[in-house]
């Protein structure tokens, strides 16, 4: 079911946004007739820690839709001005209606962690939801026509036998995700951030790297939102994997420098 956009409610988030808006302008309504020449975006996990950032970093520059599980909740969570769609990756008969018309996609969905490492839900597990969810994602992404997708993956994916691999095998799931992006033939960027920080943005050097051969390390949300949504619309970042990670040696990421280039496109 679509959730339209109300003017009157999106006037009301003006006066209460949300942590991950602040800062941020957030002019687009849904009489803005300007608006409507903006390109359309669907996030998914848009409800989750990375989701926040994602949109933040989104801002005004996109028509923004969320697939959701719970719009309830995510319309408590969200700003007004982000279309939802109810969904879940694990079943694709939910996805269509979100896709029709979208040209860019931004997933940060992933199983749930809680305590020493288990699952929140021992029904939403890695492969259903980080292999085979992201392939449904990947499958309802080639029939849209989207023009390009960006999925948030993890650092390490192609190693295993590492801790992670305990957490219901993840990396492994990861990677057959990624591959299923990969061979769906719709152009994508795949960011592999190392463990993830709800520290600042912007307020340490971050290497951006190629090959999964760093060693452990973290990375924060907000820099790997805003890397992930200027790699919608950078050549340079078309079928290329990339590592993220902190490193008080290299630069802190620019808002508007250059990223992508140097890197290399994926060979098929
Ligand atoms: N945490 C780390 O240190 C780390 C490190 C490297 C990579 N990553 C990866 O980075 C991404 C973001 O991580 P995070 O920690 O920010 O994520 P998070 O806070 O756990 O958020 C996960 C998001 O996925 C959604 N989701 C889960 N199952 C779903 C389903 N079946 N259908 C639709 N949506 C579903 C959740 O929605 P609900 O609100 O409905 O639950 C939530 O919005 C994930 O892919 C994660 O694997 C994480």
């Amino acid at each position: 079911m679509r959730i339209q956009t109300q003017t009157a409610a999106a006037l009301a988030a003006l006066v209460t946004l949300p942590w991950f808006l602040m800062g941020c302008a957030q002019t687009t309504t849904a009489g803005d007739s300007s608006a409507s020449e903006l390109p359309v975006v669907l996030v998914i996990g848009a409800t989750g820690r990375t989701g926040g950032p994602i949109l933040a970093a989104l801002g005004d520059d996109y028509r923004i839709r969320a697939l959701v599980r719970d719009l309830d909740r995510a319309r408590a969570q969200l700003p007004a001005t982000v279309t939802l769609f109810r969904g879940d990756v694990r079943q694709p008969e939910t996805l269509a209606s979100a896709f029709e018309g979208t040209q860019f996609v931004v997933s940060a969905v992933g199983a749930r962690f809680v305590g020493q490492g288990e699952l929140d839900d021992p029904m939403n597990t890695p492969e259903l939801v980080d292999y085979e969810g992201v392939k449904h994602l990947a499958g309802a992404a080639r029939t849209a026509g989207v023009k390009h997708f960006v999925l948030v993956s993890a650092m390490g994916v192609t190693r295993s036998g590492g801790s992670h691999d305990r957490m219901a095998n993840i990396m492994h799931w990861k990677l057959k995700g990624e591959n299923a992006l990969r061979t769906s033939g719709v152009p994508y960027t795949i960011v592999r951030p190392g463990g993830l920080t709800d520290e600042a943005g912007g307020t340490f050097g971050t290497l951006v790297a190629q090959g999964d051969n760093q060693g452990p390390g973290q990375t924060n949300r907000i820099d790997v939102a805003r890397i992930c949504v200027r790699a919608l619309t950078d050549p340079a970042a078309r079928n290329v994997t990339l590592e993220v990670v902190k490193d008080a040696s290299q630069p802190v990421v620019p808002s508007d420098g250059d990223v992508f280039s140097g890197l290399k496109a994926d060979v098929p």
